[in-house]
Protein backbone atom coordinates (compact mmCIF):
# COMPACT_ATOMS: atom_id res chain seq x y z
CA UNK A 1 0.00 0.00 0.00
CA UNK A 2 1.36 3.27 -0.88
CA UNK A 3 2.38 5.83 1.64
CA UNK A 4 1.26 9.28 0.46
CA UNK A 5 2.52 12.84 1.96
CA UNK A 6 -0.39 13.85 4.48
CA UNK A 7 -2.44 16.86 3.51
CA UNK A 8 -2.80 19.79 6.09
CA UNK A 9 -0.11 20.47 8.54
CA UNK A 10 1.23 16.98 9.13
CA UNK A 11 3.94 16.77 6.94
CA UNK A 12 6.00 13.44 6.48
CA UNK A 13 9.74 13.78 5.88
CA UNK A 14 12.36 11.29 5.55
CA UNK A 15 16.32 12.20 7.04
CA UNK A 16 19.02 10.39 5.66
CA UNK A 17 21.63 9.52 8.57
CA UNK A 18 25.37 8.16 9.11
CA UNK A 19 25.61 4.49 9.95
CA UNK A 20 24.77 3.79 13.38
CA UNK A 21 23.44 7.07 13.87
CA UNK A 22 19.68 5.59 13.71
CA UNK A 23 18.73 4.90 17.14
CA UNK A 24 19.56 8.92 18.19
CA UNK A 25 18.03 10.11 15.06
CA UNK A 26 14.61 8.20 16.10
CA UNK A 27 14.60 9.16 19.22
CA UNK A 28 15.37 12.81 18.19
CA UNK A 29 12.40 13.17 15.96
CA UNK A 30 10.17 11.56 18.55
CA UNK A 31 11.51 13.72 21.21
CA UNK A 32 11.82 17.22 19.79
CA UNK A 33 9.08 16.86 16.91
CA UNK A 34 6.70 15.20 18.69
CA UNK A 35 7.11 12.59 15.58
CA UNK A 36 4.43 9.95 14.38
CA UNK A 37 4.85 6.85 11.89
CA UNK A 38 7.84 6.84 12.88
CA UNK A 39 9.90 3.99 10.60
CA UNK A 40 13.39 3.05 9.02
CA UNK A 41 14.22 1.50 6.12
CA UNK A 42 17.19 1.32 4.20
CA UNK A 43 19.24 4.46 5.87
CA UNK A 44 16.96 6.50 5.97
CA UNK A 45 14.00 7.31 8.79
CA UNK A 46 10.19 8.29 7.87
CA UNK A 47 8.11 10.54 10.19
CA UNK A 48 5.27 12.53 10.18
CA UNK A 49 5.31 15.90 11.59
CA UNK A 50 3.19 18.94 12.57
CA UNK A 51 6.07 20.79 13.91
CA UNK A 52 7.26 24.12 11.95
CA UNK A 53 10.17 23.39 9.42
CA UNK A 54 12.77 25.75 11.44
CA UNK A 55 12.65 23.30 14.50
CA UNK A 56 13.05 20.03 11.60
CA UNK A 57 15.32 21.16 9.83
CA UNK A 58 17.34 21.81 13.43
CA UNK A 59 17.41 17.66 13.29
CA UNK A 60 20.80 17.29 14.68
CA UNK A 61 21.04 13.51 14.20
CA UNK A 62 20.21 13.77 10.78
CA UNK A 63 22.51 13.90 7.23
CA UNK A 64 19.92 15.14 5.02
CA UNK A 65 16.14 16.34 5.34
CA UNK A 66 13.61 15.39 2.71
CA UNK A 67 9.88 15.79 2.04
CA UNK A 68 8.20 12.57 1.08
CA UNK A 69 6.58 12.21 -1.81
CA UNK A 70 5.69 8.53 -1.80
CA UNK A 71 7.01 5.40 -0.09
CA UNK A 72 5.86 2.23 -2.01
CA UNK A 73 6.06 -1.26 -2.57
CA UNK A 74 9.03 -2.33 -4.74
CA UNK A 75 9.48 -2.19 -8.16
CA UNK A 76 9.68 -5.64 -9.54
CA UNK A 77 10.53 -6.07 -13.21
CA UNK A 78 8.77 -9.64 -14.67
CA UNK A 79 12.17 -11.42 -16.37
CA UNK A 80 12.39 -11.17 -19.72
CA UNK A 81 10.60 -8.00 -19.92
CA UNK A 82 11.69 -5.88 -22.88
CA UNK A 83 12.96 -2.29 -22.74
CA UNK A 84 9.73 -0.33 -23.46
CA UNK A 85 7.39 -2.66 -21.09
CA UNK A 86 10.20 -2.22 -18.42
CA UNK A 87 9.85 1.90 -19.13
CA UNK A 88 6.06 1.20 -18.80
CA UNK A 89 6.23 -0.46 -15.86
CA UNK A 90 9.16 2.11 -14.20
CA UNK A 91 7.39 5.22 -15.07
CA UNK A 92 3.86 3.82 -13.59
CA UNK A 93 5.25 2.13 -10.49
CA UNK A 94 7.32 5.37 -9.50
CA UNK A 95 5.43 8.02 -10.97
CA UNK A 96 1.67 7.24 -9.82
CA UNK A 97 -0.56 9.63 -9.61
CA UNK A 98 -0.56 13.52 -11.24
CA UNK A 99 -2.37 15.13 -8.02
CA UNK A 100 0.24 13.43 -5.71
CA UNK A 101 3.10 15.00 -7.54
CA UNK A 102 1.11 18.26 -7.98
CA UNK A 103 0.19 18.68 -3.73
CA UNK A 104 3.90 17.11 -3.20
CA UNK A 105 5.50 19.86 -5.07
CA UNK A 106 2.95 22.50 -3.53
CA UNK A 107 4.07 21.84 0.11
CA UNK A 108 7.62 21.62 -0.98
CA UNK A 109 7.07 25.30 -2.19
CA UNK A 110 5.67 26.46 1.01
CA UNK A 111 8.03 24.50 2.88
CA UNK A 112 10.92 26.17 1.12
CA UNK A 113 8.99 29.71 1.17
CA UNK A 114 8.58 28.96 5.32
CA UNK A 115 12.68 28.34 5.24
CA UNK A 116 13.54 31.46 3.22
CA UNK A 117 11.41 34.14 5.03
CA UNK A 118 13.17 32.52 8.99
CA UNK A 119 16.37 32.96 7.16
CA UNK A 120 15.41 36.46 5.84
CA UNK A 121 13.76 37.76 9.55
CA UNK A 122 16.88 36.81 11.13
CA UNK A 123 19.54 38.39 8.75
CA UNK A 124 17.22 41.24 9.07
CA UNK A 125 16.98 41.33 12.41
CA UNK A 126 20.38 40.65 13.37
CA UNK A 127 21.48 43.56 11.25
CA UNK A 128 19.30 45.93 13.00
CA UNK A 129 20.46 45.11 16.02
CA UNK A 130 24.12 45.84 15.15
CA UNK A 131 23.34 48.81 13.48
CA UNK A 132 25.34 47.41 10.39
CA UNK A 133 25.19 46.34 7.30
CA UNK A 134 26.75 43.44 5.62
CA UNK A 135 29.31 43.77 3.71
CA UNK A 136 29.44 42.64 0.38
CA UNK A 137 32.92 40.48 -0.57
CA UNK A 138 32.89 38.67 2.93
CA UNK A 139 34.10 35.47 2.99
CA UNK A 140 30.44 33.16 3.20
CA UNK A 141 31.02 30.88 5.71
CA UNK A 142 28.91 28.27 3.91
CA UNK A 143 32.24 27.70 2.23
CA UNK A 144 33.68 26.60 5.56
CA UNK A 145 30.67 24.02 6.37
CA UNK A 146 31.16 22.53 3.44
CA UNK A 147 34.81 21.47 3.88
CA UNK A 148 33.33 19.44 6.75
CA UNK A 149 30.57 17.82 4.64
CA UNK A 150 33.70 16.35 3.07
CA UNK A 151 36.03 16.00 5.84
CA UNK A 152 36.29 12.27 6.95
CA UNK A 153 37.99 11.41 10.17
CA UNK A 154 41.57 11.80 8.72
CA UNK A 155 40.86 14.98 7.79
CA UNK A 156 39.97 16.54 11.14
CA UNK A 157 41.38 20.04 11.90
CA UNK A 158 43.76 18.48 14.29
CA UNK A 159 45.50 17.38 11.16
CA UNK A 160 46.37 19.10 8.07
CA UNK A 161 43.67 20.30 6.11
CA UNK A 162 43.72 18.43 2.97
CA UNK A 163 44.48 21.04 -0.37
CA UNK A 164 41.26 19.80 -2.34
CA UNK A 165 38.89 21.00 0.26
CA UNK A 166 41.03 24.63 -0.04
CA UNK A 167 40.33 24.64 -3.95
CA UNK A 168 36.78 23.90 -3.24
CA UNK A 169 36.30 26.37 -0.94
CA UNK A 170 38.07 29.00 -3.46
CA UNK A 171 34.95 26.87 -6.03
CA UNK A 172 32.53 28.59 -3.47
CA UNK A 173 33.30 31.57 -2.68
CA UNK A 174 33.33 32.44 -6.66
CA UNK A 175 29.44 31.94 -6.21
CA UNK A 176 28.41 31.84 -9.80
CA UNK A 177 27.52 28.38 -10.08
CA UNK A 178 23.80 27.68 -8.84
CA UNK A 179 23.38 26.08 -5.63
CA UNK A 180 22.28 23.08 -7.07
CA UNK A 181 24.73 22.55 -9.81
CA UNK A 182 27.29 23.63 -6.61
CA UNK A 183 25.69 20.53 -4.59
CA UNK A 184 25.71 18.11 -7.50
CA UNK A 185 29.80 19.02 -7.95
CA UNK A 186 29.92 19.00 -4.00
CA UNK A 187 28.65 15.09 -3.98
CA UNK A 188 31.13 14.38 -6.73
CA UNK A 189 34.13 15.94 -4.89
CA UNK A 190 32.97 14.62 -1.60
CA UNK A 191 32.86 10.96 -3.57
CA UNK A 192 36.11 11.80 -4.45
CA UNK A 193 37.52 12.82 -1.22
CA UNK A 194 36.02 9.52 0.30
CA UNK A 195 37.72 7.61 -1.69
CA UNK A 196 40.92 9.26 -1.62
CA UNK A 197 40.63 8.90 2.33
CA UNK A 198 39.27 5.50 1.92
CA UNK A 199 42.79 4.61 0.07
CA UNK A 200 45.11 6.15 2.90
CA UNK A 201 43.01 3.86 5.24
CA UNK A 202 43.71 0.84 3.01
CA UNK A 203 47.44 0.44 5.30
CA UNK A 204 45.32 0.22 9.04
CA UNK A 205 42.28 -2.03 6.57
CA UNK A 206 45.03 -4.50 6.07
CA UNK A 207 45.54 -4.97 9.37
CA UNK A 208 42.21 -5.20 10.21
CA UNK A 209 41.64 -2.37 12.16
CA UNK A 210 39.65 -0.14 10.21
CA UNK A 211 36.63 -0.75 7.24
CA UNK A 212 36.51 1.45 4.31
CA UNK A 213 32.41 1.04 3.72
CA UNK A 214 31.58 3.01 0.40
CA UNK A 215 28.25 3.58 -0.01
CA UNK A 216 26.76 2.64 -3.78
CA UNK A 217 27.39 6.14 -6.01
CA UNK A 218 24.30 8.19 -6.66
CA UNK A 219 22.46 7.85 -10.29
CA UNK A 220 22.77 11.62 -10.79
CA UNK A 221 22.68 12.16 -14.40
CA UNK A 222 24.78 13.99 -16.49
CA UNK A 223 24.56 16.05 -19.62
CA UNK A 224 26.13 13.18 -21.56
CA UNK A 225 23.83 10.36 -20.32
CA UNK A 226 20.72 12.22 -20.97
CA UNK A 227 21.54 13.64 -24.65
CA UNK A 228 23.05 10.53 -25.23
CA UNK A 229 19.81 9.02 -26.76
CA UNK A 230 16.80 10.55 -28.90
CA UNK A 231 14.07 12.38 -27.46
CA UNK A 232 14.95 12.84 -23.97
CA UNK A 233 17.73 15.09 -25.23
CA UNK A 234 15.39 17.31 -26.68
CA UNK A 235 13.79 17.45 -23.69
CA UNK A 236 16.30 18.34 -21.77
CA UNK A 237 17.82 20.51 -23.52
CA UNK A 238 15.04 23.21 -24.25
CA UNK A 239 13.97 22.85 -20.38
CA UNK A 240 17.77 23.50 -19.73
CA UNK A 241 17.79 26.67 -22.22
CA UNK A 242 13.73 27.41 -20.52
CA UNK A 243 15.19 27.55 -17.44
CA UNK A 244 18.37 29.81 -17.59
CA UNK A 245 16.36 32.26 -19.18
CA UNK A 246 13.50 32.29 -16.98
CA UNK A 247 15.76 32.13 -13.95
CA UNK A 248 17.58 35.34 -15.64
CA UNK A 249 14.16 37.21 -15.73
CA UNK A 250 13.05 36.35 -12.71
CA UNK A 251 15.96 37.72 -10.99
CA UNK A 252 16.64 40.41 -12.82
CA UNK A 253 13.08 41.59 -12.52
CA UNK A 254 12.33 41.10 -8.68
CA UNK A 255 14.02 43.34 -6.38
CA UNK A 256 12.91 40.97 -3.42
CA UNK A 257 14.71 38.12 -4.96
CA UNK A 258 17.68 40.30 -5.72
CA UNK A 259 17.71 40.80 -1.81
CA UNK A 260 17.11 37.54 -1.08
CA UNK A 261 20.05 36.28 -2.90
CA UNK A 262 22.54 38.50 -1.75
CA UNK A 263 21.48 37.31 1.84
CA UNK A 264 21.10 33.91 0.82
CA UNK A 265 24.98 33.75 -0.33
CA UNK A 266 26.48 36.32 2.17
CA UNK A 267 27.69 36.32 5.92
CA UNK A 268 26.37 38.30 8.60
CA UNK A 269 28.27 40.35 10.44
CA UNK A 270 28.46 38.36 13.21
CA UNK A 271 29.94 36.01 10.94
CA UNK A 272 27.75 33.51 10.99
CA UNK A 273 26.91 31.28 8.23
CA UNK A 274 23.21 31.84 7.13
CA UNK A 275 23.72 30.08 3.79
CA UNK A 276 22.77 26.32 5.96
CA UNK A 277 19.55 26.57 6.02
CA UNK A 278 19.10 27.90 2.20
CA UNK A 279 16.64 25.86 0.87
CA UNK A 280 16.70 23.89 -2.00
CA UNK A 281 14.83 26.50 -4.49
CA UNK A 282 16.87 28.20 -6.28
CA UNK A 283 14.66 31.36 -6.76
CA UNK A 284 12.68 31.59 -3.71
CA UNK A 285 9.03 31.83 -4.79
CA UNK A 286 7.08 28.67 -5.14
CA UNK A 287 7.06 27.50 -9.00
CA UNK A 288 3.95 26.75 -10.37
CA UNK A 289 3.38 23.00 -10.64
CA UNK A 290 2.62 23.65 -14.20
CA UNK A 291 6.28 25.33 -14.59
CA UNK A 292 8.67 23.35 -12.85
CA UNK A 293 11.96 22.42 -13.75
CA UNK A 294 13.41 19.20 -12.35
CA UNK A 295 16.44 16.72 -12.34
CA UNK A 296 16.12 13.10 -11.39
CA UNK A 297 18.61 11.61 -8.77
CA UNK A 298 18.43 7.97 -8.68
CA UNK A 299 19.84 5.69 -6.51
CA UNK A 300 19.09 1.86 -7.62
CA UNK A 301 20.20 -1.37 -5.70
CA UNK A 302 18.99 -5.05 -6.00
CA UNK A 303 17.68 -6.96 -9.16
CA UNK A 304 16.70 -3.71 -10.70
CA UNK A 305 20.45 -2.52 -10.47
CA UNK A 306 21.56 -5.51 -12.31
CA UNK A 307 19.25 -5.18 -15.50
CA UNK A 308 19.79 -0.91 -15.93
CA UNK A 309 21.72 1.36 -14.58
CA UNK A 310 20.71 4.22 -12.91
CA UNK A 311 21.46 6.64 -15.05
CA UNK A 312 19.13 4.55 -17.64
CA UNK A 313 16.50 4.28 -14.84
CA UNK A 314 16.93 8.15 -13.91
CA UNK A 315 16.60 9.06 -17.67
CA UNK A 316 13.14 6.59 -17.66
CA UNK A 317 11.49 8.33 -14.80
CA UNK A 318 12.93 12.05 -16.02
CA UNK A 319 10.78 11.63 -19.80
CA UNK A 320 7.76 10.07 -17.89
CA UNK A 321 7.87 12.50 -15.53
CA UNK A 322 7.95 15.59 -18.22
CA UNK A 323 5.23 13.74 -19.56
CA UNK A 324 3.01 13.12 -16.70
CA UNK A 325 3.30 16.56 -15.45
CA UNK A 326 4.23 18.32 -18.35
CA UNK A 327 7.35 19.58 -16.58
CA UNK A 328 11.07 20.49 -18.43
CA UNK A 329 14.27 18.05 -17.19
CA UNK A 330 16.94 20.98 -16.68
CA UNK A 331 20.12 19.01 -15.44
CA UNK A 332 22.23 21.99 -14.57
CA UNK A 333 19.88 24.35 -12.96
CA UNK A 334 16.60 22.47 -11.62
CA UNK A 335 14.26 24.20 -9.13
CA UNK A 336 13.23 20.72 -8.30
CA UNK A 337 15.39 17.75 -7.55
CA UNK A 338 13.66 14.37 -7.56
CA UNK A 339 15.61 11.56 -5.30
CA UNK A 340 14.17 7.99 -6.17
CA UNK A 341 15.56 5.33 -4.71
CA UNK A 342 14.52 1.85 -5.97
CA UNK A 343 15.38 -1.12 -4.34
CA UNK A 344 14.54 -4.98 -3.63
CA UNK A 345 12.07 -3.94 -0.22
CA UNK A 346 10.67 -0.24 -1.36
CA UNK A 347 10.61 2.41 -4.09
CA UNK A 348 10.84 6.22 -2.55
CA UNK A 349 10.86 9.40 -4.05
CA UNK A 350 11.53 12.57 -2.36
CA UNK A 351 12.59 15.92 -2.59
CA UNK A 352 15.49 17.87 -0.55
CA UNK A 353 14.61 20.33 1.70
CA UNK A 354 17.72 21.91 2.34
CA UNK A 355 20.36 22.41 -0.27
CA UNK A 356 23.68 21.84 2.67
CA UNK A 357 23.19 18.82 5.40
CA UNK A 358 21.76 19.30 8.15
CA UNK A 359 25.22 17.80 9.95
CA UNK A 360 26.51 21.00 8.56
CA UNK A 361 26.05 23.58 11.68
CA UNK A 362 25.93 27.38 11.55
CA UNK A 363 27.36 27.61 15.19
CA UNK A 364 30.77 26.57 14.81
CA UNK A 365 33.54 27.89 12.90
CA UNK A 366 36.15 25.27 12.64
CA UNK A 367 35.04 21.76 13.06
CA UNK A 368 37.07 18.15 14.47
CA UNK A 369 35.06 15.59 14.70
CA UNK A 370 32.11 14.85 13.09
CA UNK A 371 29.30 16.80 14.12
CA UNK A 372 26.51 14.37 14.10
CA UNK A 373 28.56 12.03 15.93
CA UNK A 374 29.49 14.80 18.42
CA UNK A 375 26.20 15.42 19.17
CA UNK A 376 25.26 12.17 19.74
CA UNK A 377 28.38 11.49 22.40
CA UNK A 378 27.04 14.27 24.02
CA UNK A 379 23.49 12.80 24.11
CA UNK A 380 24.51 9.60 25.28
CA UNK A 381 26.07 11.51 28.36
CA UNK A 382 22.72 12.52 29.73
CA UNK A 383 23.42 16.13 30.95
CA UNK A 384 21.28 17.74 33.81
CA UNK A 385 21.24 21.03 34.17
CA UNK A 386 24.00 21.83 37.06
CA UNK A 387 26.36 19.26 35.66
CA UNK A 388 30.10 19.98 35.31
CA UNK A 389 30.94 17.75 31.86
CA UNK A 390 34.61 17.77 31.12
CA UNK A 391 36.49 16.54 27.83
CA UNK A 392 39.90 16.16 28.66
CA UNK A 393 40.72 15.89 24.86
CA UNK A 394 38.78 18.63 23.74
CA UNK A 395 40.19 19.44 19.93
CA UNK A 396 38.60 22.15 18.52
CA UNK A 397 35.73 21.98 21.58
CA UNK A 398 33.09 19.74 19.04
CA UNK A 399 31.36 17.55 21.52
CA UNK A 400 31.37 20.54 24.17
CA UNK A 401 29.90 23.25 21.63
CA UNK A 402 26.90 20.08 20.68
CA UNK A 403 26.39 19.70 24.02
CA UNK A 404 26.04 23.64 25.25
CA UNK A 405 23.45 24.17 21.99
CA UNK A 406 21.31 21.20 23.69
CA UNK A 407 21.90 22.51 27.63
CA UNK A 408 21.84 25.71 29.22
CA UNK A 409 22.51 25.00 32.65
CA UNK A 410 25.91 23.68 32.93
CA UNK A 411 29.61 24.14 32.81
CA UNK A 412 31.77 22.81 30.23
CA UNK A 413 35.30 22.69 30.38
CA UNK A 414 37.35 21.60 27.67
CA UNK A 415 40.92 20.60 28.34
CA UNK A 416 44.18 19.38 25.28
CA UNK A 417 47.55 19.43 25.18
CA UNK A 418 47.85 20.87 21.92
CA UNK A 419 47.86 24.64 21.88
CA UNK A 420 46.61 24.67 18.32
CA UNK A 421 44.06 23.24 19.02
CA UNK A 422 42.83 24.93 21.94
CA UNK A 423 43.17 28.13 20.55
CA UNK A 424 40.86 26.98 17.55
CA UNK A 425 38.65 25.49 19.79
CA UNK A 426 38.41 28.98 22.00
CA UNK A 427 37.52 30.60 18.35
CA UNK A 428 34.82 28.23 18.27
CA UNK A 429 34.18 29.41 21.70
CA UNK A 430 33.75 32.55 20.94
CA UNK A 431 31.71 32.16 17.34
CA UNK A 432 29.46 30.00 19.77
CA UNK A 433 29.09 32.90 21.95
CA UNK A 434 29.47 29.93 24.50
CA UNK A 435 32.31 32.23 26.69
CA UNK A 436 30.42 32.36 29.87
CA UNK A 437 29.91 28.52 30.63
CA UNK A 438 32.51 26.92 28.25
CA UNK A 439 36.03 27.21 29.51
CA UNK A 440 39.40 25.67 28.26
CA UNK A 441 42.54 24.86 30.02
CA UNK A 442 46.32 23.35 28.77
CA UNK A 443 46.56 20.05 30.71
CA UNK A 444 47.33 16.28 29.87
CA UNK A 445 44.72 13.87 30.01
CA UNK A 446 46.91 11.72 31.88
CA UNK A 447 46.95 14.22 34.68
CA UNK A 448 43.89 16.17 34.92
CA UNK A 449 44.25 19.23 37.33
CA UNK A 450 40.76 18.40 38.64
CA UNK A 451 39.56 17.19 42.30
CA UNK A 452 38.65 13.43 42.59
CA UNK A 453 34.60 12.98 42.15
CA UNK A 454 33.65 16.60 41.30
CA UNK A 455 32.77 15.60 37.50
CA UNK A 456 29.71 14.73 36.38
CA UNK A 457 30.37 13.79 33.01
CA UNK A 458 33.41 12.83 30.85
CA UNK A 459 33.08 12.92 27.02
CA UNK A 460 36.05 12.34 25.15
CA UNK A 461 37.03 11.43 21.18
CA UNK A 462 40.89 9.67 21.79
CA UNK A 463 43.15 10.20 19.22
CA UNK A 464 43.00 7.54 16.75
CA UNK A 465 43.81 7.07 12.85
CA UNK A 466 46.28 7.86 10.82
CA UNK A 467 46.85 11.80 11.08
CA UNK A 468 46.40 11.09 14.99
CA UNK A 469 48.15 9.28 17.70
CA UNK A 470 51.06 8.75 15.52
CA UNK A 471 53.57 10.49 18.16
CA UNK A 472 52.15 9.23 21.56
CA UNK A 473 51.16 5.01 21.99
CA UNK A 474 47.72 5.38 22.67
CA UNK A 475 46.94 1.84 23.29
CA UNK A 476 49.91 2.09 25.78
CA UNK A 477 48.28 5.79 27.35
CA UNK A 478 44.98 4.22 27.89
CA UNK A 479 44.84 2.80 31.09
CA UNK A 480 46.11 5.84 32.86
CA UNK A 481 44.07 7.74 30.88
CA UNK A 482 40.85 5.91 31.71
CA UNK A 483 42.21 5.63 35.54
CA UNK A 484 41.95 9.78 35.38
CA UNK A 485 38.86 10.14 34.26
CA UNK A 486 37.50 7.28 36.42
CA UNK A 487 39.30 8.93 39.37
CA UNK A 488 37.36 12.79 38.65
CA UNK A 489 34.13 11.53 37.76
CA UNK A 490 31.33 11.13 40.45
CA UNK A 491 29.69 7.90 41.58
CA UNK A 492 26.48 7.84 39.17
CA UNK A 493 29.05 10.33 36.95
CA UNK A 494 29.02 9.20 32.94
CA UNK A 495 31.91 8.72 30.85
CA UNK A 496 30.97 8.63 27.07
CA UNK A 497 34.50 7.51 25.02
CA UNK A 498 34.64 7.52 21.00
CA UNK A 499 37.80 5.10 20.40
CA UNK A 500 39.48 2.95 17.49
CA UNK A 501 38.19 -0.41 16.81
CA UNK A 502 41.73 -1.21 18.15
CA UNK A 503 41.38 0.83 21.17
CA UNK A 504 38.10 -0.69 22.03
CA UNK A 505 39.83 -3.93 22.01
CA UNK A 506 42.60 -2.59 24.53
CA UNK A 507 39.45 -1.05 26.47
CA UNK A 508 37.78 -4.69 26.78
CA UNK A 509 41.08 -6.04 27.89
CA UNK A 510 41.64 -3.35 30.72
CA UNK A 511 38.71 -3.92 32.02
CA UNK A 512 38.41 -7.59 32.00
CA UNK A 513 41.73 -7.25 33.61
CA UNK A 514 40.28 -5.23 36.60
CA UNK A 515 37.49 -8.22 36.83
CA UNK A 516 39.86 -11.25 36.92
CA UNK A 517 43.12 -9.75 38.09
CA UNK A 518 46.21 -9.72 35.92
CA UNK A 519 47.73 -12.44 36.36
CA UNK A 520 44.25 -14.28 34.65
CA UNK A 521 44.51 -11.42 31.78
CA UNK A 522 48.00 -12.52 31.20
CA UNK A 523 47.14 -16.39 30.92
CA UNK A 524 44.19 -15.13 28.56
CA UNK A 525 43.72 -16.26 25.17
CA UNK A 526 44.70 -13.26 22.85
CA UNK A 527 41.39 -11.83 21.06
CA UNK A 528 40.74 -11.75 17.58
CA UNK A 529 42.79 -8.29 17.14
CA UNK A 530 46.00 -7.95 17.85
CA UNK A 531 45.83 -5.43 20.92
CA UNK A 532 48.67 -4.02 22.71
CA UNK A 533 48.93 -5.24 25.88
CA UNK A 534 47.69 -2.57 28.86
CA UNK A 535 48.75 -2.65 32.16
CA UNK A 536 46.88 -1.70 34.84
CA UNK A 537 49.16 -2.72 37.83
CA UNK A 538 51.87 0.39 36.78
CA UNK A 539 48.53 2.77 36.07
CA UNK A 540 47.46 1.56 39.56
CA UNK A 541 51.54 3.24 40.79
CA UNK A 542 51.04 6.31 38.41
CA UNK A 543 47.83 6.89 39.44
CA UNK A 544 48.79 7.09 43.16
CA UNK A 545 51.22 9.53 42.66
CA UNK A 546 48.66 11.72 40.86
CA UNK A 547 46.71 11.42 43.30
CA UNK A 548 49.18 13.25 45.50
CA UNK A 549 51.04 15.34 43.54
CA UNK A 550 48.26 16.90 41.56
CA UNK A 551 44.61 17.06 43.18
CA UNK A 552 44.10 15.87 46.48
CA UNK A 553 45.05 18.08 49.59
CA UNK A 554 47.09 15.89 52.26
CA UNK A 555 44.12 15.85 54.71
CA UNK A 556 42.18 13.99 52.06
CA UNK A 557 44.61 11.70 51.21
CA UNK A 558 45.94 10.82 54.46
CA UNK A 559 46.57 6.97 54.97
CA UNK A 560 43.27 5.48 57.39
CA UNK A 561 44.18 4.41 60.80
CA UNK A 562 46.19 1.18 61.15
CA UNK A 563 43.22 -1.59 61.52
CA UNK A 564 40.76 0.32 59.09
CA UNK A 565 43.39 -0.04 56.26
CA UNK A 566 42.19 -1.53 53.41
CA UNK A 567 43.63 -1.23 49.51
CA UNK A 568 42.50 1.23 47.64
CA UNK A 569 39.98 -0.35 44.43
CA UNK A 570 41.99 -1.62 41.80
CA UNK A 571 41.83 0.62 38.83
CA UNK A 572 38.69 1.15 36.38
CA UNK A 573 36.84 -1.21 38.73
CA UNK A 574 33.77 1.24 39.82
CA UNK A 575 33.15 1.63 36.01
CA UNK A 576 29.86 -0.10 34.76
CA UNK A 577 29.58 -0.66 31.02
CA UNK A 578 26.44 0.59 29.56
CA UNK A 579 26.19 0.18 25.89
CA UNK A 580 28.96 -0.04 23.04
CA UNK A 581 27.65 1.59 19.80
CA UNK A 582 29.37 1.07 16.20
CA UNK A 583 29.29 4.50 14.11
CA UNK A 584 30.75 5.48 10.93
CA UNK A 585 33.49 8.23 11.31
CA UNK A 586 33.47 8.61 7.44
CA UNK A 587 36.33 6.43 5.49
CA UNK A 588 36.92 4.74 9.15
CA UNK A 589 34.53 3.51 12.17
CA UNK A 590 34.45 4.31 15.65
CA UNK A 591 32.96 2.62 18.54
CA UNK A 592 31.09 4.72 20.79
CA UNK A 593 31.44 3.21 24.86
CA UNK A 594 29.38 4.36 28.01
CA UNK A 595 29.81 3.75 31.00
CA UNK A 596 28.62 4.77 34.46
CA UNK A 597 31.16 4.91 37.75
CA UNK A 598 29.48 3.17 40.33
CA UNK A 599 30.02 2.87 44.11
CA UNK A 600 32.82 0.17 44.80
C1 LIG B 1 40.66 13.10 18.07
S1 LIG B 1 41.21 14.63 18.61
C2 LIG B 1 39.82 15.32 19.39
C3 LIG B 1 38.95 15.96 18.42
C4 LIG B 1 37.82 16.68 19.07
N1 LIG B 1 36.78 15.78 19.49
C5 LIG B 1 37.29 17.73 18.15
O1 LIG B 1 36.11 17.68 17.80
O2 LIG B 1 38.05 18.57 17.73
C6 LIG B 1 42.17 14.18 19.99
C7 LIG B 1 42.78 15.32 20.70
O3 LIG B 1 43.51 14.82 21.80
C8 LIG B 1 44.59 15.68 22.03
N2 LIG B 1 45.56 14.96 22.86
C9 LIG B 1 46.42 13.99 22.49
N3 LIG B 1 47.08 13.54 23.57
C10 LIG B 1 46.62 14.24 24.63
C11 LIG B 1 46.89 14.21 26.02
N4 LIG B 1 47.77 13.38 26.54
N5 LIG B 1 46.21 15.06 26.82
C12 LIG B 1 45.28 15.91 26.31
N6 LIG B 1 45.01 15.97 25.00
C13 LIG B 1 45.63 15.14 24.17
C14 LIG B 1 45.07 16.07 20.66
O4 LIG B 1 45.77 17.29 20.70
C15 LIG B 1 43.75 16.16 19.90
O5 LIG B 1 43.30 17.47 19.87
Amino acid sequence: MAELISQGSLVRYYCTYGKGMEPFLIDEVKRKLAAEDVCQISGKVLFSSSAGIDRVSELKAAERLFLLLKKDSPVLLPAHTNQAKASSVLQSRVLGDKDQWSSAVMTWSRLQGELSGRRRTTVKSQSTALGVTRKTGEEGRGSEELKREIVEREGQTCGAEAQTLEKKRKRDEGGNESSIDKNAEDQRTSERDRKRHCEEEDEEERKGLSICRQNGKKGIISETDLCGTGSVCDHATSGLHHNVEGSGRNVDNTPEDLTVQKVEHGKTTEGRDETLLQPSLIKPEPPSPAAVTFRISCKCTGSLSRYYSQQEVSRVIGVGLSRLMGWKADLKNPQLEVHVYLSDDNCLVGFPLTRLPLANRSYIKTTGLRSTVAWAMASLAQIQPGFCVVDPMCGVGTILIEAAQEHQDVCFLGMDIDDGQLKKANENVEFAELGNRMHLLKASSMTLPLPSSTVDAVVCDLPFGRKFGTKTDMAANLPLILTEMERVLCIGGTLVLLLSPQLSCVLKKLLAQKDTGPTSNQEAKPGKQDCPSPSLSSTKQQTSQIQQGVTSPPTQETEPPSGLQHSPPPPLSSLKHQTTLRLSLGAIDGLLHKYVKMDT
